[in-house]
């Protein structure tokens, strides 16, 4: 497979061919999503509940972000990889972001970054990588690093006002110079609206079919999150494999079956 490169991730949108991207944490996962054909591997801040335990992604940094970075990239042949910038390592100012996204792409070799949200600082940090040549993923919606302002992670632009303001969020993204943009929890007309405005493509999660590629979080996919949202299929549930077949080797091993005899 040859690498997946930026400009064919846009020109999927012109040609109405759906991107796919999944997260992976580290070096297993990447290979198995490589391997599987995915266009955009994601490392995503989610791993700090998926693989760290976390109830929410605030508490993960940008050094456990770096580490499972380097770890994923070692993984990948051909996937085109985009990794979050974690809570508050962006906030401050395009100059922290710059760092930040800086440290991600030099020591974890990332070929874009993420971040949440369109205040006006991460409109201005998003300016400030493009122009410094680091591609820009946004991420409107459903924001989970505001889990606690939003009182959960409950689907957003259900009123026409709040619509509004994501589809604004969408558009001050673009013109920043995000190469794609993240819909997340958002309603399907509203992400179909956002996708037919904009010239960069739409990537979604649980926000219906109209966007211009998908988005899960493998480990909710494979069957191995207790905590997955309403919206992700289980293709395998993977959890209930695994649990059978290491109660399969304990008792193997407790009833002397294995190991077999030396030859
Ligand atoms: O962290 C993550 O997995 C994400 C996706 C849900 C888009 O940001
Ligand atoms: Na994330």
């Amino acid at each position: 497979r040859r690498p997946v490169t930026l400009p064919q991730l846009q020109q999927k949108k012109q040609h109405g061919d759906p991107i796919t991207m999944l997260t992976a944490w580290d070096y297993l996962w990447a290979r198995l999503l490589d391997a599987a054909g995915v266009d955009v591997i994601l490392v995503g801040d989610s791993l700090g509940m998926v693989a760290l335990g976390y109830s929410t992604t605030l508490p993960v940094t940008l050094e456990q972000m770096i580490h499972h970075a380097r770890a994923v990239r070692r993984g990948v042949t051909a996937s085109f990889v985009v990794c979050d910038l974690p809570f508050l390592s962006y906030h401050e100012s395009p100059e922290q972001a710059l760092r930040s996204a800086g440290q991600l792409v030099k020591e974890a070799e990332v070929q874009a970054v993420k971040m949440e949200g369109a205040s006006p600082v991460v409109c201005a940090a998003t300016q400030r990588l493009v122009e410094a040549g680091i591609p820009v993923l946004g991420h409107v919606g459903l924001l989970p690093q505001r889990v606690h302002q939003l009182g959960g992670l409950r689907q957003q632009g259900k009123t026409e006002q709040a619509a509004e303001a994501i589809l604004a969020d969408a558009i001050a993204l673009a013109q920043a110079g995000a190469f794609a943009l993240i819909l997340e929890h958002i309603p399907s007309e509203l992400a179909q609206r956002i996708t037919a405005k904009l010239e960069i493509p739409t990537i979604g999660i649980g926000a219906g079919p109209h966007c211009d590629g998908q988005v899960l979080v493998t480990a909710d996919v494979l069957g191995l999150t207790p905590q997955a949202p309403p919206f992700a299929p289980v293709y395998a549930d993977l959890g209930t494999q695994a649990i059978a077949a290491l109660q399969q080797y304990c008792h193997d091993v407790r009833s002397r079956i294995y190991p077999p005899p030396q030859p």
